[in-house]
């Protein structure tokens, strides 16, 4: 949506028409939305800006078939290694040479996601936050291949889709999540003991530090499976950092499918 709004050219690729139908729709009213703000007295302007919008934005089942005609490729799909490295590999062989590849990955080594193809030089991190039409930050991940001019090409697309980019080593977390999932986790500590109602604990962090959201609220809205995934990598990687301990209500909500916002319960209900 940002990038389409921006002027370029894209393509929106997901495993089914369905799928791809329903992103349609999600990014029109989201444009609806932004539009109403921007162009509040000029609806001719906005319904211009989103026609605008939408003629740049296709859709494809098959990444394969449309990568050969793209300079950059944004891979956003699930946290799962395995599966992204599957991605890039197949993508490699088709992409054109010029082509940079990125990934908007919460918590994976970019390193690790680079290896499985033959640009390691084309390769960085851009990661985005949800709501993105709304988060004015990027962050830009450097890992010790990614050349320069691929550091400078992703923190210049990052400015023409109007964002903010930052740049941080290729760490888990990079900077926003390295603070704020432990945060997150710790507010469900804080929870599981009995110390506060996560209605209070919400309320608390929202009247007492200023933040948008209480702990419980951007969990269910980023997804209790993706924070559990996160997670779970983290302490797979250092097993004895009681920051990244797994939480056994996390554990238990994933598995009753309650992932939050998306499915209309986490640890509220919508
Ligand atoms: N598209 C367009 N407009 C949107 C929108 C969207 N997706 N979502 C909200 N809006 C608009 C609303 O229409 C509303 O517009 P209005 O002022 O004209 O009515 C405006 O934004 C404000 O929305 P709300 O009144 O519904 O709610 P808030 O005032 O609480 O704002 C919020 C919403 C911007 C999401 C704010 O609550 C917020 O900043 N929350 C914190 C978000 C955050 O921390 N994100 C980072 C998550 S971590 C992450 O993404 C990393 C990943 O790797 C896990």
């Amino acid at each position: 949506q940002v990038a389409a709004a921006s002027g370029h050219t894209v393509v929106l690729v997901d495993q089914s028409d369905d799928i791809l139908k329903k992103s349609k729709k999600g990014i029109e009213e989201s444009l609806k939305r932004l539009t109403k703000k921007k162009f509040a007295d000029k609806p001719e302007a906005g319904a211009e800006f989103i026609e605008k919008t939408l003629k740049n934005l296709t859709t494809n089942t098959d990444a394969l078939s449309v990568v050969h005609s793209t300079d950059l490729v944004i891979e956003a799909i699930v946290e799962n290694p395995e599966i992204k490295n599957e991605l890039f590999k197949r993508l490699d062989k088709f992409a054109p040479e010029h082509t940079i590849f990125a990934s908007n990955t919460s918590s994976l080594q970019i390193t690790q996601l680079a290896n499985s193809t033959t640009r390691q030089d084309r390769f960085g991190g851009l990661h985005f936050f949800n709501p993105v039409p709304l988060m004015k930050l990027v962050e830009v991940i450097k890992t010790p291949m990614t050349s320069q001019k691929t550091f400078e090409s992703l923190m210049e697309f990052s400015k023409a889709v109007g964002k903010s980019p930052v740049s941080c080593k290729d760490t888990p977390g990079f900077i926003v999540n390295r603070l704020l999932v432990p945060y997150m986790l710790e507010a469900v500590r804080l929870f599981e003991r009995g110390d506060a109602s996560k209605e209070d604990i919400d309320v608390a962090m929202k009247l007492g530090a200023g933040y948008p959201m209480g702990p419980f609220e951007l969990l269910d809205y980023v997804g209790l499976d993706t924070s559990k995934y996160i997670i779970d990598g983290w302490h797979s990687l250092e097993p004895n950092n009681p920051l990244f301990a797994p939480s056994p209500l996390l554990n238990k909500l994933v598995k009753e499918k309650k992932l939050g916002k998306k499915t209309g319960e986490g640890f509220y209900k919508y």
